[in-house]
């Protein structure tokens, strides 16, 4: 006893120095925590207590590397690598990820894989059977039957949490950001989805012949060609005119709202006259169609005039004016007469999956506006956000806008697509009702309709929990307050039903009252929202992918229909019925996606049962090898109007190349570049049948080689429109959204403003090469004038990364962009320095090379390709590469200051 003392007393000194120390370090912790909690939003967290648990989570989320590589068809590693000082051992962490394809509960290497919700699984240390994850080691996790082809498969924002209470989850670092954690694909089975998957990556050759065919037939003079193409135009002379600051905008009364957006472009008075010289002047031509125009400029008059029938007719021959003169002020002797092919001309954007902020919607609306589109569809609601704040229902944006890690169950709903444990990603975020008014009005200026989706019955987790929240919480805790807040309950509590992509109670019960109420509520609120702004006579009403089995045996069905009295499709039918005429209470016609009105034994539902004036189909789900091509022509002949919106063509979350490192989904197609868009037939669906999904030739002969896959159209003034979707799961920012929208909106334009010649040519190669002669024009004038404008507009597209031609006899190699104008640079340092090259480029001696396009119009490059240069003879090596390329940077920069 004496002994231990002694020793006790003898290391007084180092036991205080200890405590000091331990006090130092506690104060700085909880300084630093209370720091990083003023800097985080109330979101958060809790206050740390737990310290020992979170120092384990902060030291996985700082030094465990996750890599992923795929290892086969249908088959990748997770490697968890510690690169710390320190051993992992087993405790109450986990690391949740988001998985795309549907995972098994499996264990290995002392780790288990887990199911949370949705896409939401975790990975948790074993007991007994994880030891530790040492310094310096790594685990691997192996998991077959993962379906992959491109690395944005893969999810970021992997984080770690803990079972301990008073703990906060983190970001592991090495997931943060886009990809880097995903090992390069190098091999056929890497990116193919199995052996009879015919899709590669195109090589830097493939690249090269492809854009000489797709610049087989491009021209330069584009400088009055207009996007979308006139129906009518004509350039009388090439004598030409000058619209300086002397010309005013003569408006005799009419068209004030077009006449104020041009004399803002073109900085013009505005004069009360009927015209004259030069004057622009709009005039009210009566006979024009609802969204016709002329316009014609008289050179030798000095006068400009555009007549229309109504402000949307005005705002396109502006539209066309301002096209035309993109360039220069000048402008020539050209009369143009010009109207739409379809009237419904849109585009569809999934705010919900990932939050699009209303700054892009804005942009994106000018340009739709440009090339006048005229229907700007919101996908607001969906399993993984509810996007737009209703007044009368606060609960949706309380909880339902935000996505967490909330192992509690509280104010937000699973962390999803990669969005992190805290709601400050695109996972999160919503309009409030002052932002939706300001979306709303933004675009009525510009003549877009903004069509709200609110998708139900099916996913709708975001509505489900959030009303789950606003019953057992709001007015649970105010029941004794006297709270009369009407009930909103979209669930039976004592229910749960797994539905689409494997979540959790996601699909409203047609059988409760307070289902309508609800669906009720939120219309009345979106009709306040319109109102003196836009007409509410449109919603969206999703209607899609319910899970089959989701209300069998529901207590409310059995109750309201007797039990076993019902079937799935009766009570889908029932629902749709029920919301659609809601929607007419309002006076609104519905949209619904094409499955929601479908039957699958006995085809579209009866029109008569729904009391809305219209009630429209958007198709979409044209896989052509599974037969569903036909289903739009079935609706339209049976009395449905129908807005194509075929996965195969103008889904824009797929991918612009079939090459892994191209962003997007490729269930429908392996890629939709912009040819394909603009390429696109509506009259003539099955005509687009070239390709399946694992990239073997179609046609329309084999598609329709049974009558039954490719029913007749009868009706096809029912056909009323294009719109291209674009679905938001892998996108994650404004930069994203940017690139996977332009250009092929513009292509989109084209095709639903105007019908080409070529469209309805029976000649199949003359068709062919009439399309390739009118997309050369369309290419020149989308790299010319088009680019530059979007540019001008603060909008980035996607630059297409060269074509590259290595020709190892002559001692050259060739490189082409996509685009005129766009530039070619070259690293051979691994992408440090990068300089502009030439077209054709001799070889002076073997290297690696990085190559990579860029605009010329915006700080904007393509994605970076490598290739490798072999020359044959290496002794003729005179002048260098390097001093080569910096001759190139010399003349390029020279070529540069002549233009400014
Ligand atoms: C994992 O560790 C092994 C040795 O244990 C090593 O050979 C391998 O390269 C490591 N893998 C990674 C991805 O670090
Ligand atoms: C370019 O078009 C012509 C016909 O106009 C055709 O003969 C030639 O093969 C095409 N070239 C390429 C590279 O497609
Ligand atoms: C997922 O959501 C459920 C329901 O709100 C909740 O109980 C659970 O804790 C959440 N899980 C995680 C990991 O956030
Ligand atoms: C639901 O509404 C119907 C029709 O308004 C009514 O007859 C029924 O009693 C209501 N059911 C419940 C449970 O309130
Ligand atoms: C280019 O890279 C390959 C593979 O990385 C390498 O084998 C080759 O030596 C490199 N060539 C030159 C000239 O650096």
């Amino acid at each position: 006893m004496s002994v231990l003392f002694k020793q006790c007393c003898k290391q007084r000194k180092v036991y205080i120095l200890v405590v000091i120390i331990v006090a130092v370090l506690l104060v700085g912790y909880s300084l630093r925590n209370s720091m990083s909690s003023e800097s985080f939003t109330e979101n958060k967290g809790v206050d740390v207590v737990n310290n020992m648990e979170q120092e384990v989570i902060e030291y996985i989320a700082k030094y465990v590397q996750i890599s992923i590589r795929v290892t086969g068809y249908e088959s990748i590693a997770i490697h968890f690598i510690n690169t710390g000082k320190t051993d992992v051992n087993y405790g109450k962490w986990r690391i949740y990820f988001y998985a795309v394809r549907q995972l098994s509960a499996i264990r290995g290497n002392g780790l288990a894989l887990k199911h949370e919700n949705g896409g939401l699984y975790f990975f948790e240390p074993v007991e007994r059977e994880f030891k530790y994850l040492k310094s310096g080691f790594n685990v691997t996790f192996d998991i077959e039957h993962y379906q992959v082809a491109s690395k944005s498969d893969f999810f970021p924002n992997w984080y770690v949490a803990s079972t301990a209470e008073q703990t906060r989850p983190r970001v592991l670092k090495y997931t943060e950001g886009d990809k880097s954690f995903v090992k390069d694909f190098t091999r056929p089975d890497h990116w193919k989805q199995g052996p009879h998957d015919n899709n590669n990556p195109l090589t830097n050759l493939e690249r090269y012949q492809y854009y000489r065919y797709l610049n087989n037939h491009s021209i330069s003079d584009v400088q009055y060609h207009v996007i979308p193409t006139p129906k009518v135009m004509t350039i009388r002379s090439r004598e030409n005119v000058e619209i300086d600051r002397k010309w005013t905008l003569c408006l005799n009364k009419h068209f004030l709202s077009a006449g104020k957006y041009l004399a803002e472009a073109l900085n013009l008075k505005i004069r009360d006259s009927s015209g004259g010289k030069m004057c622009i002047s709009m005039i009210k031509a009566a006979e024009y169609g609802s969204e016709e125009y002329s316009l014609e400029v008289q050179v030798a008059g000095k006068a400009v005039e555009i007549k229309a029938s109504t402000e949307a007719g005005a705002f396109y021959g502006v539209q066309t004016l301002l096209s035309v003169m993109s360039k220069t002020k000048i402008i020539t002797d050209i009369f143009i007469k010009d109207q739409p092919r379809f009237q419904h001309r849109g585009l569809m954007i999934d705010v919900a999956r990932n939050f699009v902020k209303k700054a892009t919607i804005l942009k994106v609306l000018d340009v739709m506006s440009m090339y006048k589109l005229n229907v700007l569809h919101l996908h607001l609601s969906d399993d993984e956000g509810w996007r737009l704040e209703l007044p009368s229902i606060p609960e949706l944006t309380l909880v339902g806008a935000h996505r967490c890690h909330n192992a509690g169950g509280s104010k937000c709903l699973n962390s999803s697509l990669g969005s992190g444990p805290y709601p400050d990603t695109s996972g999160s975020g919503f309009y409030s009702v002052n932002d939706f008014k300001e979306i709303l009005r933004y675009a009525a200026s510009r003549h877009v309709k903004v069509v709200p989706e609110i998708d139900v019955p099916g996913h709708s987790l975001a509505a489900v929990a959030s009303m789950n929240y606003r019953q057992n919480v709001i007015l649970a805790s105010s029941e004794n307050g006297g709270n009369s807040e009407p009930s909103y309950l979209l669930m039976e509590p004592e229910r749960s039903v797994l539905g689409f992509n494997n979540w959790l109670d996601s699909a409203i019960n047609p059988c409760l009252n307070t289902t309508y109420h609800f669906i009720r509520a939120v219309f009345n609120d979106l009709v306040d929202m319109y109102d003196g702004i836009q007409t509410f006579d449109l919603i969206h009403v999703g209607a899609d992918e319910v899970y089959h089995d989701t209300w069998a045996g529901s207590p409310a069905c059995d109750r309201r229909f007797g039990a076993g009295k019902y079937t799935h499709d009766f009570l889908k039918d029932f629902f749709l019925k029920q919301v659609s005429a809601i929607a007419a209470d309002h006076n609104a016609r519905i949209v619904a996606w094409e499955d929601g009105l479908y039957n699958f034994h006995t085809g579209p539902y009866d029109r008569a049962g729904f009391k809305n004036k219209e009630v429209c189909v958007q198709a979409w789900n044209n896989i052509w090898e599974m037969n569903r091509g036909g289903r739009s022509i079935e609706f339209a002949n049976a009395g449905y109007p129908v807005i194509l919106s075929m996965a195969t063509h103008l889904y824009f979350d797929h991918p612009y190349e079939p090459d892994p490192e191209e962003r997007g989904f490729y269930w429908a197609t392996r890629y939709t570049d912009t040819f394909k868009v603009f390429g696109f037939m509506p009259g003539d669906l099955f005509a687009n049948a070239n390709f399946d999904r694992l990239g073997n030739r179609l046609s329309k002969e084999g598609v329709c080689r049974d009558p039954k896959n490719c029913p007749e159209l009868r009706n096809p003034a029912n056909i009323k429109g294009m719109e291209a979707c674009l679905w938001t799961e892998t996108i994650r920012s404004e930069h994203d959204v940017f690139y996977m929208l332009f250009p092929r909106v513009i292509a989109l334009a084209e095709r639903a403003w105007h019908e080409a010649s070529w469209e309805t040519n029976e000649q199949l190669l003359h068709r062919e090469l009439e399309r390739s002669k009118d997309w050369g024009r369309f290419l020149s004038a989308l790299s010319l004038n088009e680019l530059p404008r979007l540019a001008a507009k603060g909008v980035t597209y996607r630059v297409p990364p060269p074509g590259v031609n290595v020709n190892v006899e002559e001692n050259v190699f060739r490189v082409t962009t996509l685009y005129a104008n766009h530039l070619v640079e070259a690293s051979v340092d691994d992408g440090l320095t990068w300089s502009v090259i030439e077209d054709t480029f001799p070889i002076t001696k073997s290297l690696n090379i990085s190559i990579r396009s860029r605009s010329p119009y915006t700080n904007i490059v393509s994605r970076t390709l490598r290739e490798s240069i072999y020359r044959t003879n290496d002794a003729e090596d005179r002048i260098s590469f390097l001093s080569h390329i910096l001759l190139n940077v010399y003349i390029c920069r020279l070529f540069y200051l002549s233009l400014i």
